[in-house]
């Protein structure tokens, strides 16, 4: 962070990814938020969340409010490299958590359905045991139980099938597939609860407004596979592009990953709903997004 800049109220870290990215054009071209007020967006050359020394410069007294957006997300690759995952996701957030409460600030953080075994059938409550299958899901779970036990003011949100029109993600995937190619085969057995970035960002909003603390679900309402998800987006990139690609649903099993996935990883939004209201159903959330990703922008990097 240049050393003359004034000192933001709110810092977001991992200013380079996707979720990052929806904060940024909520912000503005003026980094200014009504809520917010004025905001700093640190990539991770700007701040390296397993560095104290640069958590320390961009968590300064004064900031009251800051926003980890920076995690390791490569699901797979964590197989093969735990300990950096849980660096970064598990100890690192401990830091941020320990930098928070040392200069006042809350800290708003981002976990996910990973931390679940997805062996429920019903939605997962807030307060249901952390059981994941995988790496990922450890290090997430890691850094769970450090934010709780640091004392920090903070809220966890934990999110699900995340998605924008930027950035690597499922619905882009299967939009340039649905283009690509004239059939697509997607699993039909593993439900969830796909998120757009931007509801995921109205809900922090909203939430933070309410003074919610504590861990709370953040999902667009409604379930589905990915194979409904991907049916969804390939009916709208068909209806747009005069295509007929088809997808048909398919078994896990006929394509194994380094990870395990849990098989139902729907989270309970009944505690967020209670404070916030109704949240967009998942269908709704997409369409705009859908809309954005097939008329190519600049922006769309
Ligand atoms: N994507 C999903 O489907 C999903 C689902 C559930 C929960 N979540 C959670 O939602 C949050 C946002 O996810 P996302 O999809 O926006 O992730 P993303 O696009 O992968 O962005 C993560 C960002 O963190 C940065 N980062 C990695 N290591 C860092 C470090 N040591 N210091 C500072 N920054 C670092 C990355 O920078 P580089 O690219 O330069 O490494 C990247 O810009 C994460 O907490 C994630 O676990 C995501």
């Amino acid at each position: 962070m240049p050393d003359q800049q004034p000192i933001p109220e709110t810092v977001i870290l991992g200013a380079g990814g996707m979720l990052a990215t929806i904060w940024a054009e909520t912000a503005g071209p003026a980094l200014r938020h009504p809520q917010l007020g004025p905001v700093a967006f640190l990539t991770a050359a700007d701040c390296d969340i397993t560095k104290p020394g640069d958590l320390a410069r961009a968590i300064a007294q004064g900031v009251r409010l800051v926003i980890n957006c920076a995690a390791y997300t490569a699901v797979d690759q964590a197989e093969s490299e735990e300990s950096r995952a849980t660096e970064i996701n598990g100890a690192a957030v401990g830091r941020i958590a320990a930098r928070c409460r040392e200069v006042g600030a809350t800290l708003v953080h981002y976990s996910t359905d990973y931390v679940f075994d997805g062996s429920a059938s019903v939605p997962y409550r807030v307060d249901a045991p952390r059981n994941p299958v995988g790496a990922y899901g450890r290090s997430k779970a890691a850094g769970e139980e450090l934010l709780e036990r640091s004392g920090a003011d903070f809220l966890n949100l934990r999110t699900a099938w995340l998605y924008a029109h930027c950035g690597a993600n499922f619905v882009r995937t299967i939009a340039k597939a649905a283009r690509e190619r004239p059939t697509l085969r997607v699993v039909n057995d593993q439900g969830g609860r796909p998120t757009s970035c931007a509801t995921l960002v109205d809900i922090t909003l909203r939430l933070l407004a309410a003074n919610a603390r504590g861990t709370l679900h953040a999902c667009n309402s409604g379930e589905c596979t990915w194979f409904d998800l991907a049916s969804a987006i390939v009916e709208r990139v068909n209806a747009a592009s005069g295509g007929s690609c088809a997808v048909e649903p398919c078994a896990s099993s006929e394509y194994p990953r380094p990870a395990r996935r849990p098989a139902y990883s729907v989270l309970d939004l009944g505690p967020t709903e209670a404070v916030i209201g109704p949240i967009t159903p998942w269908r709704d959330a997409l369409r705009p997004v859908l809309d954005r990703i097939l008329t190519p922008q600049p922006s769309n990097a």
